[in-house]
């Protein structure tokens, strides 16, 4: 545990604590919650007896069918052919099942799992704690992926290759042909493809999400997973899912059966309820956030040259390139004790070149945006204006 990275929310978390009033731009969260229908399934829910009983480890059947519906239609992903689907509590747990379940190697080796950086802490941590490797990869300047570098990565202990697409740190959202390309390396090379897509619901503009596991002959080394967390405001409810191919099941079920048993009854309800209203229900939140967005990126337009932030089209973070020689925890630290606004240090997501900072705008609204924005703007320039690079 020693060699695992602190979980940096919760490091971020304790100094925001430490000053009431501070604007957290830190944690990934949407300022929404569950559909009122969600509510509403779960209070009736606890009348049933069943509720309160262990279910089955892969999910209770009214959710099964309710995801099974919605990754044919919208993701073009047909569990019945040669894949399992397993509901999580969350994507964080979906991904150390899919590790603990592919990573098998003699004890004197660790298997290796590349991860693209910028890249999500959880699953840094999910393959240290497993006593994997992660491998990092370079993405390019606009933190696409770079699938020469991911292909010369590769070794014979190389278990799989993790894509988030749309992204967390970064909000870039990869395209088809980069996340095809990446799909029939692992294909030819045999290692899987996990492919996180949470924010699947989340992207602006143009961009398109793509599902990994819809392309052809995807079914035997795709992992695809998804979260209830932000699509529906159910971050509390822990529900993720994810689908795997039939050769995983028994693995998997290992991993779901000790760790979890099953998850929550009664947010598996819930979430049935959430998948009813469906995805019409993130539409207009979506759609706020684009104009959040919009306002995020001009406001942090004006800290140039001070700092740029290459375009990102999903999801709702951005990463701040701060061109300055300050580490940057303690400009975080800063941000925090002096201008009352947190953010996330690079270094957490394997930036450990320059001064990269993840801002989050998912909990903010139009009417607090500027607030938010505004005390980083500020805080930044008075910081680190006067360690500028010129
Ligand atoms: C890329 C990514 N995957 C997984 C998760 C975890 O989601 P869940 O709440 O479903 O565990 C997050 C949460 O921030 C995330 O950003």
């Amino acid at each position: 545990m020693d060699a695992v990275q602190a979980p940096i929310v919760q490091v971020i978390g304790d100094l925001i604590r430490q000053v009431p009033g501070t604007i957290s731009l830190g944690q990934g969260v949407v300022h929404y919650g569950p559909p009122r229908e969600a509510i509403d399934a779960a209070r009736a829910a606890l009348a049933d007896p069943a509720t309160h009983e262990y279910q089955d480890g892969l999910g209770i059947p009214i959710l099964i069918d309710r995801l099974t519906a919605k990754l044919k239609i919208e993701n073009g992903i047909d569990v019945a052919r040669g894949r399992t689907l397993m509901v999580t509590a969350g994507a964080n747990m979906a991904f150390v099942h899919a590790v603990l379940a592919i990573t098998d190697l003699p004890v004197e080796e660790k298997a290796e799992i590349i991860l693209p950086v910028p890249f999500y802490f959880n699953h840094d941590m999910a393959i240290e704690m497993a006593g994997c490797r992660t491998v990092r990869v370079p993405t390019d300047d606009h933190y696409q992926l770079r699938v020469d570098a991911i292909r010369d990565a590769i070794t014979p202990r190389t278990r799989a290759i993790v894509t988030i697409s749309p992204n967390n740190p970064s909000g870039a959202v990869f395209s088809e042909s980069s996340l095809g390309e990446v799909n029939a390396l692992c294909r030819d090379r045999g290692i899987y493809h996990i492919a996180d897509e949470v924010y699947e619901y989340f992207t602006y503009g143009s961009a398109r999400h793509v599902s990994v596991g819809s392309f052809a002959d995807a079914e035997a080394h795709t992992i695809s997973m998804y979260s209830l967390s932000k699509a529906y405001g159910f971050a509390g409810w822990r529900i993720g899912y994810v689908v795997y191919p039939d050769h995983l099941a028994s693995a998997m079920m290992k991993s779901q059966d000790t760790i979890l048993v099953c998850a929550p009854v009664v947010s598996q309800v819930a979430a049935a309820a959430a998948l009813d209203v469906g995805r019409a229900y993130s539409e207009p939140h979506v759609g706020e956030l684009a104009q959040v967005r919009d306002i995020v990126l001009r406001q942090l337009g004006t800290l140039a040259p001070l700092a740029e932030v290459p375009a990102a089209d999903g999801a709702f973070y951005v990463l701040l390139k701060v061109n300055a020689d300050i580490p940057p925890m303690a400009i975080a630290e800063r941000l925090i004790r002096e201008h009352k606004v947190a953010v996330i240090p690079g270094p957490a997501f394997g930036m450990t070149e320059g001064c990269c900072f993840r801002v989050a705008y998912g909990a903010l609204q139009k009417e607090t945006v500027a607030e938010g924005i505004g005390r980083l703007v500020a805080g930044l320039r008075a910081i680190a204006g006067s360690g500028l690079h010129t």
